[in-house]
């Protein structure tokens, strides 16, 4: 199959429509990541994506719809905090999982009771969803694993012969997908980071918890690593093997990965220079790459090439990290380093989504150096 990218004109919207209302499927911008589209009450065009994708089959697709009335054909009741996420953040990069109705094909929700839903903030999308009058099943465009893309560039180089057209809506403007907000139960709950904070959602409804699964696993995997140099699991195994596992099903599995191993270093911002010096020095002989922010490049200038390393931009503007970190990762698979190091991040804000992907990319191997 011949893989077309076309701007986004009434014609390319109007073919786009036509594919997907006769099964297949098209990928198209948002303001996240790149997603990949699908009639979201057609099972068999939804079983498509799964097969373009090699996604696992448990796990759940999320329906892009564009106006309230798709809303409510696909769920069940809205709850009032839904109804304040809604006015505050729709459209936006928020993903809400509510209780689905009977229109919803099992293909879509995994056999859950419940299904995500998003009403995303990109023009581009939003005229695609009403040309297609159905609501759009749309995960992340890429090959199951790898780095979620943000331009149309990177879907082709993901799925090009898998899908018939994509259409280029150019950069993305946030780069991580979506926050994902359970709030089918009595508190609020983020299955997965994203540009709507947590402290955003905090404003709008009080409290907002962290699915405790994330941490689980975070705390498990990192145990495994420990494992691995010292012999023997640590406490934090234990622990998290008694654990939760994220709710999210798309979160337990591996994703975001470069094909170079990454290991992410953590410092007090005026000792990651040091940091990253003693991590060149220790691969001395071997080929290295850097996902770093303008400072510390600044600072590494003349230790390594700069065609070996990846900028996210300036340390303070968490926004530009987030939209470069995906082209940053997906920037290695062309060049043949043997072993990546990655600057780590606050986790407050922006950076929690940012150091989500990251740890995830990383196998959460995170050196802490310094004090
Ligand atoms: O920003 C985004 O959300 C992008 C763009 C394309 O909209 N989409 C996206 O889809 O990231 P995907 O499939 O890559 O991630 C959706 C996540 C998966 O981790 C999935 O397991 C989770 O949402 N999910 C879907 N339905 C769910 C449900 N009913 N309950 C809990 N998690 C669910
Ligand atoms: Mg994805």
């Amino acid at each position: 199959m011949q893989t077309k990218i076309l701007q986004p004109t009434a014609a390319a919207l109007a073919e786009a429509a036509a594919i997907l209302r006769s099964g297949g499927l098209v990928a198209f911008p948002t303001e996240t990541v790149y997603g990949l589209g699908a009639n979201g009450l057609d099972a068999a065009a939804c079983a498509g994506i799964y097969e373009a994708k090699g996604r696992p089959s448990d796990n759940p697709l999320i329906l892009h719809i564009a106006d309230r009335a798709m809303l409510d054909a696909v769920a069940l009741d809205v709850p009032d905090a839904a109804e304040k996420l809604l006015a505050a953040f729709c459209p936006g990069p928020l993903t809400l999982i509510l209780r689905c109705s009977d229109a919803v094909p099992a293909r879509v929700t995994g056999g859950l009771a419940t299904v995500g839903v998003r009403m995303p903030g990109n023009d581009t999308a939003l005229a695609l969803i009403r040309a297609a009058g159905v609501p759009l099943a749309a995960p992340s465009a890429n090959i199951s694993g790898r780095p979620s893309p943000t331009t149309a560039e990177a879907v082709l180089s993901d799925l090009a012969g898998r899908i018939p057209l994509i259409l280029d809506g150019g950069a993305c403007r946030f780069g991580v997908e979506s926050t994902i907000v359970d709030v089918t139960g009595a508190a609020a709950t983020i299955l997965r980071p994203g540009a709507i904070t947590r402290e955003m959602l905090a404003e709008v409804l009080g409290e907002v918890r962290l699915d405790g699964g994330l941490l689980a696993q975070e705390r498990a995997a990192q145990a495994r690593n420990g494992a691995a140099g010292s012999g023997a699991p640590g406490h934090a195994a234990m622990e998290a093997a008694a654990g939760e596992a994220p709710r999210a099903p798309g979160m337990k599995y591996t994703h975001y990965a470069p094909r170079a191993p990454l290991t992410l270093l953590q410092a007090p911002p005026e000792e990651l220079p040091a940091a990253f010096c003693a991590a060149l020095a220790e691969a001395k002989g071997r080929d290295v790459g850097l996902i770093v922010t303008d400072e510390t490049a600044a600072a590494l200038a003349d230790k390594i090439p700069e065609s070996r390393m990846a900028r996210l931009g300036p340390r303070g503007d968490m926004r530009t990290v987030a939209a470069r970190l995906y082209e940053a990762l997906r920037s290695f698979d062309e060049k043949p380093v043997d072993m990546l190091f990655g600057e780590a991040f606050d986790e407050s804000g922006l950076g929690l989504a940012v150091m989500n992907r990251l740890k995830k990319a990383a196998g959460y191997r995170i050196r802490r150096c310094g004090k």
